[in-house]
């Protein structure tokens, strides 16, 4: 897929003097650019947000608005564009500040018109250079995406072929990973790849119920087992027969269910609460989580036999700041997405706004990006995604480490992370707990004890209705 040919290359003149308008024209028109030209500042502002010209020629001595003006505000309008400046002022301060206002080059009057060319046919090739690559971005998309799930990384690729080879013959299967690093896409692409992809996908967030219900949600119960249950209900290992059942944030799962799973998995059958009667099941099981079961298991909170049950064929997935070599691809698949579910067309993002994502660590991980990358398609303006479309905490991420920061004890540092989380989130505690890596469950439990949410928090129906972890795409 070519971008080459189908955009073609834009320049914008803006000179309030006339007669270098056909001069620019006659210097540039030969090398195959789209010429356009002006002597309304005014009115080249809305052809720039109109036509968005690759380059403008910019003479700064320009009439009523100030040529730095117009400068500043045509690289703020697109932060992408090449603005090279003509001037009758000979090279001075004056050069100076325009080029740290963004200018990439200043030329004086007369114009040297072979330089001058010269250099435009030099930044032709750059843009050009900046299409191609966009053009190989895209077909490394398409070759490093498996069932939906993208990835270059030596990780990632390990992931890919585990998938491959597991999904033909699992039964039960683990995929560990931090909040967003895709356990569920991956479970996905499992299901995608097994025997049986046309069957059904059931995903049950075993922290999003209250531990009483979690049973006859699971494995059904009959009529009369437990006032309220006024009819037999089928549960979700029935409702996932001949396909696949995940069970996500397995962690959380109460100790006593665990039990009841491991038998389950062992016979392949399974009894509705209330009911002695066993039935057969035929369903995959893919569980994941985001906790160390090991540990939890040295701390008599998770079931060992279940988790040696479990691990034996597992999937772990790493964090996203352990293979940043899957930034440029996720930022280009996203970008991609969001300019369009928004109808924008934005080309990339700037070099520094490229260079910020690089350097932050991504607590949430690849969910964590694409919400990033959703917001800033959303606030760009330009074609081009620049730093102040970044929420403000991607930029100032070490503030924690800054030395004015009183010293604290750990308990109280979790604390305040804990409540900065929650607060940048607008109390979005689903959210919140995402990124925090926690289950919400743990989230509740911790803002209860610790306050100052306690309040907020009793009046939160405890265990409300399962809630897609999928929320933050919307
Ligand atoms: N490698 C990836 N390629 C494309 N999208 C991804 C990738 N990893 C995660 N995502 C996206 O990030 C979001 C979070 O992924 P999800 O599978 O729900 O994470 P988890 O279950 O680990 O919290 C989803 O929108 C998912 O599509
Ligand atoms: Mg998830």
């Amino acid at each position: 897929m070519s971008h080459e040919d189908r955009t073609p290359i834009c320049l914008l003149a803006i000179d309030d003097d006339p007669r270098t308008l056909p001069l620019v024209s006659a210097a540039l028109g030969q090398d195959g650019l789209d010429l356009i030209n002006t002597t309304d500042p005014l009115l080249a502002l809305k052809l720039i947000a109109e036509r968005r010209p690759q380059f403008v020629v910019l003479d700064p001595a320009l009439g009523e608005m100030r040529g730095v003006d117009l400068l500043e505000k045509v690289v703020e309008l697109d932060p992408g564009v090449d603005v090279v400046i003509v001037s009758s002022q000979p090279w001075s301060q004056c050069a100076v500040h325009a080029i740290q206002k963004g200018a990439c080059d200043y030329f004086t009057k007369p114009l040297d018109i072979e330089r001058f060319r010269a250099r435009i046919r030099e930044l032709v090739e750059e843009v050009k250079q900046r299409q191609r690559a966009l053009a190989v971005d895209m077909e490394l998309i398409t070759a490093f995406q498996f069932q939906g799930i993208v990835g270059r990384s030596a990780a990632m690729l390990e992931v890919f072929s585990r998938i491959r080879r597991i999904a033909p013959h699992f039964r039960s299967l683990l995929i560990t990973g931090a909040t967003g690093t895709g356990k569920e896409l991956v479970a996905k692409a499992v299901h995608q790849l097994s025997p049986a992809p046309k069957s059904r996908f059931v995903a049950y967030n075993c922290a999003a119920i209250v531990d009483t219900l979690i049973e006859s949600e699971l494995f059904g119960a009959v009529k009369g087992a437990f006032t309220g249950a006024t009819q037999d209900k089928v549960g979700a290992f029935e409702y996932a027969s001949g396909g696949v059942l995940f069970l996500d944030e397995i962690g959380d799962m109460p100790l006593g269910t665990q039990a009841k799973l491991l038998r389950v998995l062992q016979q392949q059958e399974i009894q509705r609460v209330g009911s002695p009667v066993s039935r057969k099941i035929d369903v995959r099981v893919i569980a994941a989580t985001h906790c160390d079961l090991k540990k939890m298991v040295g701390h008599r909170q998770f079931r060992e036999d279940l988790y040696y049950r479990l691990s034996m064929i597992q999937i772990s997935i790493p964090p996203l700041a352990e293979r940043k070599e899957d930034l440029p691809l996720l930022q280009r698949i996203f970008l991609q997405r969001y300019s369009r579910q928004y109808g924008k067309q934005i080309r990339g993002l700037t070099r520094r706004a490229q260079v910020a994502l690089a350097k932050y660590c991504w607590p949430g991980n690849v969910r964590e990006l694409e919400n990033t990358l959703g917001h800033a398609c959303m606030m760009a303006e330009g074609g081009v995604i620049d730093l102040r479309d970044l929420p403000p905490h991607l930029l100032h991420p070490s503030a924690a480490n800054s030395e004015e920061e009183p010293m604290v004890s750990l308990k109280e540092a979790q604390f305040q992370h804990v409540k900065r989380v929650v607060e940048a989130l607008g109390g979005n505690k689903i959210k919140a707990a995402q990124v925090l890596g926690i289950s919400r469950a743990t989230l509740y439990r911790y803002l209860e004890l610790h306050g100052p949410y306690s309040h907020a928090v009793a009046t939160q129906p405890v265990g409300a209705p399962a809630t897609n972890d999928n929320s933050s795409q919307a």
